[in-house]
C-alpha cells in the first residue's frame, strides 16, 4: 500500500481537540502501514462519545476511499497521550559535559561525531557553546554562513557539513563579539532554534557540545529535547575531578534526570613522539577512574595529551581525521564504548522526558 498516499488522506483530517492534523497531533500514539492493514491507535483523555465517533468514521471513510480492500483498525485509548518526542527522526541525543572549562569537551564531541560517522551511523554536531564555539574552527568552517530554506512557510536552517556530518553553531551565525551578548530568554531561543529550526536529517547521533559548567544553556537543553545521555569530560586533575562531579549532580537531579553514559579522561598522560612508550602523568594520574567510579558509571576512555590533536584542530581537522595509529586507537576505544554503553541505557530505562518547567 502507498504509505505517502495514507498518510497524505489522513493529515487531512483534524484532531477535533486541538485541530492539528490527526497525523501530527500528540494524541497519535500509533500509525502502522502493514501490507493489507492499517493500525491506528489515538489516546484521549475522556473524550464526548460523539466526538470520539464522528473520528473514527471520517478516517474510516477516508481510509476506504483509497484503500477500500484494506483492513482499518482504530483503537482509542482512553488516556492522556504520552509524552510526544518532538524529535523522532533523532535516536539519541547526547551531550558532552565537564565542569572545568579547557578539558576538552569540544575536542571529544568533534572526534566522537567523525569517529561514530566513520563506523557507518549517522551522525550530526551541534555546538551548544554560545559564548566560545569551537567547531566553525575545528572543521575548517570559519566564516560560513548557512542557507535557509522554508517549508511550509516556516524558515529552517540547513546545518554546514564537513566529512559528511552536518553541524550547527552560533559562529555560523553571529561573529563572536554578538554571541556573547546573549543573555537569559534570547540564549535560550538560539538553543530552542537549534533543535527546533535546523532541518537535522534522521540521525542515530546528535552530539551536543555544550560550554562547561551548569548554567542557562545547560537547562534550556533539558527543557528543549530529551537527552539520552550525558558523557562527562575530565583532565586527571583534582579540580577538573570535583567540578565535573558538580556538572554530573545537575544532570542526575531528580527533576532533570538525564542519565550519564560514561566518562572520557582527556589528557591522560603525555608521550613525546621519540618515546612513545614513556607516559608523564603531567595533571596526576586516575582522576578519570575515580570520577567514574564515585559517579558509578563505566570510564569510557582515556585521551592522552598528543600535540597533534589540538595542532590538527585549529587547521580544521579533528584528529580522527590523521591516521595515527596509537591515537586512533584510543579514540576506537572511547566510540566503541559510547555506543555499548548508550544501547545499554536505552535497554535497561525509559527514554529521558523533557524537564517540564514548574511555576
Ligand atoms: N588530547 C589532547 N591533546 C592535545 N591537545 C588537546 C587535547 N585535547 C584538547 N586539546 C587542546 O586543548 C584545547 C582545549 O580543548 P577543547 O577546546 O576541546 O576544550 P573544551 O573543554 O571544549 O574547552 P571550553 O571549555 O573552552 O569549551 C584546545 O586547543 C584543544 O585543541
Ligand atoms: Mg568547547
Amino acid at each position: 500500500m502507498n504509505e505517502k498516499q495514507i498518510k497524505e488522506t489522513l493529515s487531512q483530517i483534524k484532531d477535533p481537540v486541538n485541530g492539528q492534523s490527526i497525523v501530527n497531533t500528540p494524541h497519535l500514539q500509533k500509525l502502522e502501514i502493514g501490507d493489507n492493514e492499517v493500525n491506528i491507535v489515538l489516546a484521549y483523555n475522556n473524550l464526548d462519545p460523539d466526538i470520539k465517533n464522528k473520528l473514527n468514521f471520517t478516517i474510516l471513510e477516508a481510509l476506504y476511499e483509497i484503500i477500500p480492500e484494506a483492513n482499518v483498525n482504530i483503537h482509542f485509548e482512553n488516556q492522556a497521550p504520552k509524552p510526544e518526542n518532538p524529535y523522532p527522526h533523532i535516536k539519541n541525543i547526547i551531550a558532552v559535559a565537564s565542569g572545568k572549562g579547557g578539558v576538552g569537551k569540544s575536542t571529544v564531541a568533534a572526534n566522537l561525531a567523525v569517529g561514530l560517522q566513520k563506523k557507518g551511523h549517522s551522525v550530526g554536531l551541534l555546538d551548544a557553546d554560545l559564548y566560545g564555539p569551537s567547531i566553525p574552527t575545528m572543521f575548517g568552517l570559519k566564516n560560513k554562513r548557512p542557507r535557509v530554506k522554508e517549508i511550509h512557510g516556516r524558515q529552517l536552517l540547513v546545518p554546514l557539513t564537513a566529512y559528511d556530518i552536518p553541524l550547527m553553531s552560533i559562529g555560523f551565525i553571529l561573529d563572536p563579539e554578538q554571541a556573547v551578548v546573549l543573555r537569559g530568554p534570547r540564549l535560550s531561543g538560539v538553543i530552542k532554534q537549534f533543535l527546533n529550526d535546523v532541518l537535522w536529517p534522521e540521525l542515530d547521533y546528535l552530539i551536543i557540545d555544550l560550554p562547561p559548567s551548569t548554567g542557562d544553556i545547560q537547562l534550556t537543553m533539558v527543557q528543549t529535547a530529551p537527552i539520552t545521555g550525558a558523557v562527562i569530560v575530565t583532565t586527571p586533575q583534582a579540580v577538573a575531578v570535583d567540578d565535573a562531579i558538580k556538572a554530573s549532580n545537575m544532570f542526575r537531579l531528580e527533576s532533570i534526570d538525564v542519565p550519564i553514559i560514561g566518562v572520557v579522561e582527556n589528557m591522560a598522560w603525555f608521550s613525546p613522539i621519540e618515546l612513545p612508550e614513556n607516559k608523564y602523568y603531567l595533571f596526576g594520574n586516575g582522576g578519570g577512574q575515580k570520577l567514574a567510579a564515585y559517579l558509578e558509571v563505566p570510564l569510557l576512555g582515556q585521551l592522552p595529551l598528543i600535540a597533534s590533536v589540538g595542532e590538527l584542530a585549529d587547521e580544521g581537522k579533528p584528529a580522527w581525521q590523521a591516521e595515527d595509529k596509537i591515537l586512533s586507537s584510543y579514540l576506537d576505544n572511547i566510540i566503541e564504548r559510547t555506543v555499548y554503553y548508550t544501547q545499554l541505557r536505552n535497554k535497561q530505562s525509559d527514554p529521558t522526558r523533557i524537564v517540564k518547567i514548574k511555576s
